[in-house]
């Protein structure tokens, strides 16, 4: 396994990460928790050490199984958790206050929360699951933020930027305090490579790639007839005519790289790890087959340029999750 350093944050993380809200077993259905621990410790076993989950994800039950397999092992292995919005809308909307969405009191009352559901003295990374860039210099939400790290509650301090908006952190990023930043990246959305890369490159901010395989279309198991068990939001996220349109997209990527449909999910993974602002990628993976395949992409190889290229054309951005 390669690994890459998370900004200024000090850690080296695994290229390849563990993202860990399908084990949370709420938007996800299908997961089992026998399973969702096996997965975790053989991604463990291949050198994984870097794993993304939130208070959010089945209301603590990620965080749970995340601290339960990071306590056993005697490996370091990072975790990074997720600070729901009080108002639980995602993503933000513009036009409110920080103190309505993170208030001091709740930013602390939530690390205390993931603290008890992970079981550990320290969160390595603490992300608001939501962000809106006019919050700087408003609310209580970053002195809360200084405290926690000051006590060694947290060691770093990350956003995840709302979907598809990768602008709407770049002046956060020029403020110097956040330490990392969680990102869409993928061959559909490519845009965090026009402005959010750059910064994120100049300011040493870390940068964690979620949502690699487009919520599965991009791994080219989604087809015209896939179903998807009930409650599962992906019923939503590929619904209507989508499932036949993201197949018809990643036919025309197949049929342009010359690879086979086997082939697919490697290179998304490696066109994610081809760009150098890229710290590590964190894709679902809740089986130990798709944690076996996805590791051995961990290898520092990118994908070679002229495929870098090609993709370009394949540049889709629109947003499934609020449309
Ligand atoms: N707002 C936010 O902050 C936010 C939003 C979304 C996601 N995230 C984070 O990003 C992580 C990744 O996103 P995601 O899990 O939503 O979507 P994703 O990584 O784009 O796709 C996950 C899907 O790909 C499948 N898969 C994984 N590796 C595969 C392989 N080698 N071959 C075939 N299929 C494969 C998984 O199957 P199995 O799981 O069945 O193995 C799952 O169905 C999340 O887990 C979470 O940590 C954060």
């Amino acid at each position: 396994m390669n690994y890459r350093k998370l900004g200024k944050t000090g850690l080296e993380v695994s290229e390849v990460g563990y993202g860990a809200w399908g084990i949370g077993q709420d938007a996800w259905v299908g997961a089992t928790d026998d399973e969702s621990l096996r997965a975790l410790n053989r991604a463990i076993d291949l050198g994984l050490n870097f794993i993304d989950t939130a208070l959010a994800y089945g209301e603590g039950h990620s965080e749970r199984l995340v601290g339960q397999v990071v306590r056993e092992r005697s490996e370091t292995v990072y975790v990074a958790t997720k600070i729901p919005p009080r108002n639980r809308i995602w993503p933000a909307p513009a036009g409110l206050h920080p103190d309505e969405v993170f208030p001091g009191d709740y930013v602390r009352e939530c690390t205390e929360r993931s603290l008890d559901n992970l079981g550990l003295e320290t969160i390595d990374v603490q992300q608001f699951h939501v962000w809106q860039d006019e919050w700087i210099g408003e609310g209580g939400w970053l002195e809360a933020i200084e405290e926690l790290k000051r006590e060694g509650r947290i060691r770093a301090f990350g956003v995840s930027i709302n979907d598809h908006q990768p602008e709407n952190a770049l002046r956060l990023i020029e403020t110097g305090v956040v330490d990392t930043v969680q990102v869409i990246y993928n061959i559909f959305d490519q845009s965090p490579e026009d402005a959010l890369f750059p910064a994120c490159q100049r300011q040493g901010v870390g940068v964690i790639v979620r949502v690699p395989f487009d919520e599965g279309s991009l791994t080219g198991n989604i087809t015209p007839e896939t179903t998807f068990k009930e409650g599962d939001f992906r019923n939503d996220y590929f619904g209507g005519e989508r499932k036949r349109e993201v197949h018809e997209r990643v036919e025309s990527i197949i049929s342009d790289l010359g690879i086979s449909r086997d082939e697919l999910p490697e290179v998304a993974l490696r066109y994610v790890l081809s760009h150098p602002a890229v710290s590590t990628v964190i894709p679902g993976m809740r089986s130990v087959k798709n944690v076996e395949r996805n590791m051995a992409v961990g290898d520092g190889r990118g994908l070679p340029e002229e495929q870098v290229e090609k993709l370009k054309a394949h540049r889709w951005v629109r947003d499934f999750y609020s449309a």
